[in-house]
């Protein structure tokens, strides 16, 4: 059956603009490429993926009274997924994210978080009492929501999944209660750590940082094009990336920590869950924008397979 997962996070609508280079201060400079308003936003990329690999999602998350807010809700009913803790504010504008992206892929973020900032304690509550299996957030709501979901989770009993993104040096990490998994990508786990993981002893000492700040079970380093790293405590695991065209990364972190967690809860396999979800990351890198990146199954069954 199916596993339900909780998302508390963002939505917001993604301002994508193709750019030859990021222009200097005074400078400006003339795309010749292409722009579009997408839907985005982590808990979104992470709701959506989630769905489409199978499981039941209710996602809690706030959006503007406006045509942004209205397309958002609709495109996730469409994906069947559970809106009914979706608050639309009538102060604040749907979130926004302005996403440059240079031609080698790489992208620079910018968000404006409107209705996403009121997310609060109380929503993730109540979002609770649809009887999750497991809990998925990440960092682009307030830290008193994530807080929230980490003790709701612990008082249920259910397993919580955190993606360290974005991440900032005074988010307190310390105040979650027990995590199942905690997923930053490299430069989230510098931030939280001061280490940058370029190296393997670097992954392991950054880890082992985040264990001594907080009760995970598993720790495990999104490291790009160098696939991921696992930590539980006493070993760790390098797991090999799959090479793939790479055209726009946005939301590839956020499908790979969607993927993880989907498949995770299958039975427990961490190492399968992972190599899974470099597939499903690595995927999301060969097309542009975030929710339309979002693999399939089928796609991701392929990718594993080798075909
Ligand atoms: O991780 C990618 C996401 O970050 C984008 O969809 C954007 O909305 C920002 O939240």
């Amino acid at each position: 059956m199916a596993k339900r997962i909780l998302v508390a996070g963002s939505s917001n609508i993604d301002f994508l603009l193709s750019t030859p280079y990021i222009p200097a201060p005074g400078e400006t400079i003339i795309s010749n490429g292409s722009y579009a308003f997408a839907p985005g936003g982590k808990g979104a990329n992470a709701a959506v993926a989630c769905a489409s690999l199978g499981a039941e999602v209710v996602f809690c998350s706030r959006v503007g009274d406006d045509a942004y807010g209205d397309r958002l809700v609709a495109l996730f009913n469409e994906r069947g997924i559970d809106t009914r803790y979706i608050k639309v504010d009538r102060v604040e504008q749907t979130g926004l994210a302005v996403v440059m992206l240079e031609k080698n892929g790489t992208n620079r973020i910018i968000v404006y978080s409107g209705a996403n900032k009121k997310i609060n304690d109380s929503d993730v509550e109540s979002a609770f009492s649809c009887y999750p299996d497991a809990v998925l957030t990440q960092f682009e709501i307030k830290p008193d929501a994530v807080i929230a979901a980490a003790l709701c989770a612990a008082e249920d009993g259910i397993p919580l999944f955190v993606d360290a993104g974005p991440a900032t040096p005074d988010f307190p990490l310390e105040k979650l209660e027990k995590i199942e998994v905690l997923s930053p990508n490299e430069t989230e786990t510098e931030i939280l750590t001061g280490i940058r993981p370029n190296t393997l002893e670097n992954c392991l000492r950054a880890s082992i940082a985040l264990c001594n700040r907080v009760d995970t079970k598993y720790v495990v380093l999104k490291l790009g094009a160098r696939g991921c790293y696992i930590y539980d405590g006493k070993y760790c695991d390098l797991v090999s990336p799959f090479e793939v065209p790479v055209v726009d990364t946005t939301a590839a972190g956020d499908i790979f920590t969607a993927a993880l967690t989907t498949e995770y809860l299958k039975n427990g396999d961490i190492l399968a869950a992972a190599r899974f979800a470099n597939a499903a990351g690595a995927l999301a890198t060969t097309k542009t924008g975030a929710i339309s990146s979002v693999p399939t199954i089928e796609e991701i069954n392929k990718l594993l397979l080798g075909e």
